[in-house]
């Protein structure tokens, strides 16, 4: 047990001012948006915290050292060759996959996602001016590759994928990726993976990087960032990473203003991250498997009408509330009892769903699952 994260008390966590924590009133308990509560590596606290001591607040080097870093990290973590000249930084994923739809379509194209998932890829799609191709996923949350071999024979312009998959967490196998890299290359639909969840994959479950398929550096791009993983979501710094001539030059066409745009201390932060933060991060990944468990259990024995399926990766559970009994759409029931939670329907057409973030203490899971028992 000594080895998990801790969690500072709640009183002192709701000293935060980001948004998951200024959202709500303090009679609320927010299991929302995707930021954990454990305290920063300590190889994060203290770039960060020299650089506000000489007052380096100024603008991103992004070529300095965060390729080579992404790269050591990715061969370590899962084997995964990149070349650092292939690693361009952005501001956030979101900007990254923004921009990358920008150059893979034109405004009125269709772009295909996997439903259900994190709400922002629809977004994504209306800033890029695309249009909406719907592929839902199939039972047990996986790739529905006769669905996309349909979808991709009409000819989107481009595939957001979710890799891990928010918010199911469910990992996409070697098998299921290397057939989506078939029907990509033999439908001629570029593919932009979102891997922002990689390097937290639980126990029991193994990454596959996209640009890890044969042939998948051809026809795709895999926008990565270390913000969930060591809670950087303020400091604003992604990256897009190629694997082939043909992609690089894609990305060569960005905007050049968009290395202004990544945040210096993102660029600080996620270095030392990538190349210091392995030994907290295994903690993190035992103390969200801890989370997972204790969820599990909770949820057996408080919750017995909700079902789901413990996700293989991220700290994100995908509650299915249909069976609750209640006329009241389940996230207006939780919160009313003093819980807030994502509501199904951001995420697709899954109005009986919510989304609860385990990123937290086992007293505040605890809490939360009293209350929501309470409300049921
Ligand atoms: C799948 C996925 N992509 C992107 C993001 C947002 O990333 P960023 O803050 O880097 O834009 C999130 C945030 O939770 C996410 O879950």
């Amino acid at each position: 047990m000594t080895d998990l994260l801790p969690v500072e008390p709640l009183t002192r966590l709701r000293e935060r001012r980001s948004a998951k924590w200024r959202t709500y009133g303090p009679e609320v308990l927010p299991l929302t948006i995707a930021e954990m509560d454990f305290a920063l590596p300590d190889a994060v606290k203290t770039v960060l915290a020299e650089a506000v001591e000489r007052s380096d607040t100024g603008y991103a080097m992004p070529t300095d050292g965060l390729g080579e870093a992404l790269s050591a990290f990715a061969e370590r973590r899962w084997g995964l060759r990149i070349d650092p000249a292939a690693v361009t930084a952005a501001t956030d994923v979101s900007t990254g996959v923004v921009e990358m739809l920008r150059l893979f379509t034109t405004p009125g194209d269709r772009v295909v996602i996997n439903t259900p998932v994190y709400p922002p890829f629809f977004d994504w799609l209306n800033e890029a001016r695309a249009e909406l191709h719907e592929v839902p996923l199939k039972d047990g949350w996986q790739l529905d590759l006769a669905a996309l071999d349909r979808a991709f024979a009409t000819g989107p312009a481009a595939f957001v994928l979710c890799n891990p998959q928010n918010p199911v967490g469910r990992v996409h196998t070697p098998e299921e990726l290397a057939a989506v890299v078939e029907l990509a290359t033999r439908h001629g639909v570029p593919v932009i993976s979102d891997e922002i969840h990689a390097p937290l994959v639980l126990p029991g479950a193994t990454f596959t990087p996209f640009l890890s398929v044969p042939g998948a550096a051809e026809i795709g791009v895999s926008v990565m960032s270390g913000s969930k993983a060591f809670n950087l979501a303020a400091l604003k710094c992604a990256m897009i990473v190629t694997a082939s001539r043909r992609m690089a030059d894609v990305v060569a066409k960005l905007p050049p203003d968009t290395r202004w745009r990544t945040g210096h201390f993102g660029v600080l932060a996620s270095t030392a991250a990538y190349t210091h933060g392995d030994a907290w991060l295994d903690r993190l990944l035992l103390t969200l498997d801890d989370r997972r468990s204790l969820l599990t259990k909770l949820i057996h024995d408080r919750l017995p009408s909700v079902s789901w399926r413990p996700p293989q990766a991220t700290y994100l559970a995908w509650l299915d509330c249909r069976s609750s009994g209640s006329g009241t759409a389940p996230r207006d029931l939780f919160l009313g009892a003093g819980v807030a939670l994502e509501p199904g329907t951001r995420f697709g057409e899954h109005s009986g769903y919510v989304r609860l973030n385990f990123g937290t203490s086992a007293e505040v899971l605890e809490l939360a699952v009293d209350r929501m028992a309470s409300a049921l």
